[in-house]
């Protein structure tokens, strides 16, 4: 058994990772690290467990654990890990943006690979650092990543998301409270968020320069789920773009192309992206849905550690989808 170490239990991505970790059969929670729960229960702060697990959160970490997953706001996972430093055996798993930039990816005497199975599976199967994809990230380069390969990006991209409210984490803000988001819609960073610089990275990363990409967020008012619309021109034939993203995904346990349009209810709660094409006059509109908490984030944390310690890739992830 694999012994997990998670720091920052109390928020909404160490809770689906405690979830997710209970029913994984190669893995065993050895602890659960949290700055301001230590000393209770973990079904005290995460009612649904309630009978499942009779663990603690704890307020010290054991720093040789065969692998720990960071589930804290950026910029603290390297704080953390000055303070707290790990057994050089021991694999990290981070969910923050601290190291997904190439730039950022070299930190005390680890290389942090970045976490997108689809894009980098056999780098993360050697690697003992991983950086874990953001969001939107992961929705939107998993809809773009084969137009990206073909060099079929030169024009401007136009990206819509729209993000459920536990995108921004546990805490409350203005624009989470219940008041403000329910029945409400609004954007928010126009053009200018935080991971259009991974998502150019690993678009880049096949080879081929893109045209300027244009991404407008929202807020949704349901709680979780990423629907994700990009559209770029396009010469080729509907059926050519299928054969592509089709070629592309190839062998991947959790990116799907659908041929039927996609809605957010049959992925949420599953660690799998959905992919619709559609094309329109000369242009290619690409939709990607994806729980943001599971293949946005937790999900895809333990996809990759079942990648790095050798395990069948899918396992633990077989979720089943609410639907309805
Ligand atoms: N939410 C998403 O959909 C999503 C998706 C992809 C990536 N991410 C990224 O994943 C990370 C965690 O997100 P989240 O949504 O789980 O956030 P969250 O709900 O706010 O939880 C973060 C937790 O970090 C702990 N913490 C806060 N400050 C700390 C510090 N200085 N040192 C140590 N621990 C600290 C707190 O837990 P304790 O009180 O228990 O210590 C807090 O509950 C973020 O970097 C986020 O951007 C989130």
């Amino acid at each position: 058994m694999i012994k997990v170490g998670i720091i920052g239990g109390s928020g909404y991505t160490g809770g689906e990772l405690i979830r997710i970790l209970l029913q994984h059969p190669g893995a065993e929670i050895a602890f659960v690290y949290s700055t301001t729960r230590a000393g209770k229960a973990l079904s005290e702060v995460h009612p649904d467990l309630l009978g499942q697990t009779s663990l603690e959160f704890s307020g010290e970490v054991d720093p040789s654990v065969d692998v720990v997953f960071l589930c804290l706001g950026h910029g603290n996972s390297k704080a953390f890990l000055q303070e707290n430093p790990f057994s050089p055996t021991t694999k990290i798993i981070d969910l923050s943006n601290d190291f997904r930039l190439a730039a950022d990816a070299g930190f005390m005497g680890r290389q942090f690979v970045y976490g997108l199975p689809e894009l980098h599976r056999t780098e993360i199967q050697g690697a003992n650092a991983v950086a874990n994809p953001g969001c939107f990230a992961t929705a939107i380069e998993l809809g773009l990543l084969p137009l990206a390969q073909e060099n079929l990006l030169q024009e401007e991209v136009h990206i819509h998301a729209i993000t459920g409210s536990t995108g921004a984490g546990a805490g409350l803000s203005p624009t989470t409270h219940f008041s403000w988001r329910e029945n409400n819609l609004s954007w928010y960073k126009p053009f200018t968020h935080q991971h259009l610089g991974e998502i150019s990275q690993s678009l880049s990363s096949l080879g081929n320069a893109h045209g300027k990409l244009r991404l407008l967020p929202l807020r949704g008012n349901f709680t979780r789920g990423i629907l994700a619309t990009a559209y770029t021109p396009f010469s080729g034939s509907l059926d050519q773009a299928r054969e592509l993203y089709a070629d592309f995904y190839h062998g991947a346990a959790f990116t799907q192309i659908s041929e039927v349009e996609i809605h957010l209810k049959q992925v949420v709660n599953t660690n799998q992206c959905h992919l619709h094409l559609h094309r329109h006059e000369d242009l290619l509109l690409v939709t990607s849905a994806v729980d943001n908490l599971l293949k946005g984030a937790s999900g895809q944390a333990v996809h990759n550690m079942n990648l790095m310690f050798g395990l069948p890739e899918t396992q633990g992830l077989m979720l089943k989808a609410g639907v309805f």
